[in-house]
């Protein structure tokens, strides 16, 4: 019995008819580069987050790069975000033409650790760039508390926690902008690459859609130099699709970690570090993420025996060797590189089952690694 990591197959084999419906209308209709569907998802996903205006783009980095850019974020200018997260975070900073200054993360949500940002703020800071690791939001509250009065914008990274929530409220709308992904595995995912900008500012919303089309607000008259980055309507139209089914598949997620929790607490592999919830927050564990000295080992036993699993991520941040310009390499981030050494992903999908989920949980308690540990 294989057991992959994410199963996209069977996702689509549970809603095939409203999907090819859906592929079969825009083929059909002809138009697809901003048409119908992006103007009707972007309508559907502000509603999702609460927020007032959603811009469809190219990819969650350009979604990042385009907000930055928008709010006249740029050379000089320093943007704090966290240690441990994917490249994309970084790069979209840099992208813009500013400085990445990275703090160390929380060991129990993996997201931002608040209590260490101060430290990281200069005259020459505009913005925090927070990542909704693995699913998990920020603590939203602390990090509006920290900017508000020191007047820096606030960009959330959800590119990994579509509809989690804090105290309630999805995560999004809480700052100056939420920036989305639909990278194919992400829990709203397209059938290729695909973005969005969520804001309640009117005009932040107008200027990204002003440089997702080559910096233009009028055909053939750029008052800015933009780019190509726009979502198209083959996506946006799969994306309407899975939206509607987007809080099931949450909660079956959400229903997974529980049972992951109970089959490993009850297997007595207390050497396994597992996911937290913060008090208030709603995780969607977009990745079921574990910690354990053994990784290597268990990684290997679990590849022998077909189980899906992944290392996000071996490196932090400011140890990749295409930041180091950016980074004094002297300083440490305790919590980010213990993480590197020791997180360990397990297959995680609306649609595992039970008895798959078991299986997994009888391999890792298997592996002689983890007991000794
Ligand atoms: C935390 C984080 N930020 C940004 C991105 C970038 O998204 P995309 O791959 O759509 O460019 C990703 C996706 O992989 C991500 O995981």
């Amino acid at each position: 019995m294989t057991i992959p990591l994410i199963d996209l197959v069977a996702q689509y084999q549970g809603i095939k008819p409203e999907i090819d419906a859906a592929i079969h209308q825009v083929v059909s209709r002809g138009q697809f580069i901003l048409g119908p569907e992006v103007e009707a998802f972007e309508q559907e996903l502000a509603a999702y987050c609460g927020a007032a205006h959603a811009v469809g783009v190219a990819s969650g980095t350009d979604a990042l790069e385009l907000t930055l850019r928008a709010c006249g974020i740029g050379p000089g200018d320093e943007v704090i975000t966290a240690a441990f997260s994917f490249i994309a975070s970084a790069e979209a900073i840099i992208a813009a033409g500013a400085r990445p200054v990275f703090v160390d993360i929380d060991p129990g949500s993996y997201t931002l650790d608040v209590a260490k940002l101060d430290a990281a703020i200069s005259p020459k800071t505009k913005a925090i760039l927070p990542v909704h690791l693995y699913g998990h939001p920020c603590d939203l509250d602390a990090l509006m508390r920290l900017a508000a009065p020191r007047k820096l914008l606030l960009i959330e990274d959800c590119a990994q926690a579509i509809g989690a929530e804090v105290r309630g409220r999805r995560v999004g709308s809480f700052g100056t902008a939420g920036c989305f992904s639909f990278f194919p595995s992400k829990n709203l995912g397209a059938y290729g690459d695909g973005g969005m900008v969520v804001t309640n500012d009117g005009a932040l919303a107008e200027q990204v859609r002003c440089l997702r089309v080559h910096g233009s607000r009028r055909r053939y008259h750029h008052e800015v130099i933009g780019r190509n980055s726009r979502l198209d309507e083959l996506q946006a139209a799969i994306l309407r699709v899975k939206l509607r089914h987007l809080d099931e598949w949450n909660a079956a997620r959400r229903r997974h970690a529980q049972a992951y929790r109970r089959a490993i607490d009850g297997a007595g592999l207390t050497e396994l570090a597992l996911p937290q919830e913060a008090a208030g927050a709603a995780h969607v564990y977009h990745l079921y993420t574990i910690r354990l000295e053994a990784r290597e080992a268990v990684q290997q036993a679990l590849t022998q025996a077909g189980i899906g699993c992944q290392v996000a991520y071996p490196s932090t941040l400011p140890a990749q060797p295409a930041l180091a310009p950016w980074v004094d390499a002297r300083q440490r981030f305790p919590v980010a590189e213990a993480c590197a050494r020791t997180v360990l992903s397990l297959p995680m999908y609306a649609e595992l089952t039970a008895a798959l989920l078991e299986r997994v949980v009888e391999v890792l308690a298997k592996s002689a690694a983890v007991r000794a540990k």
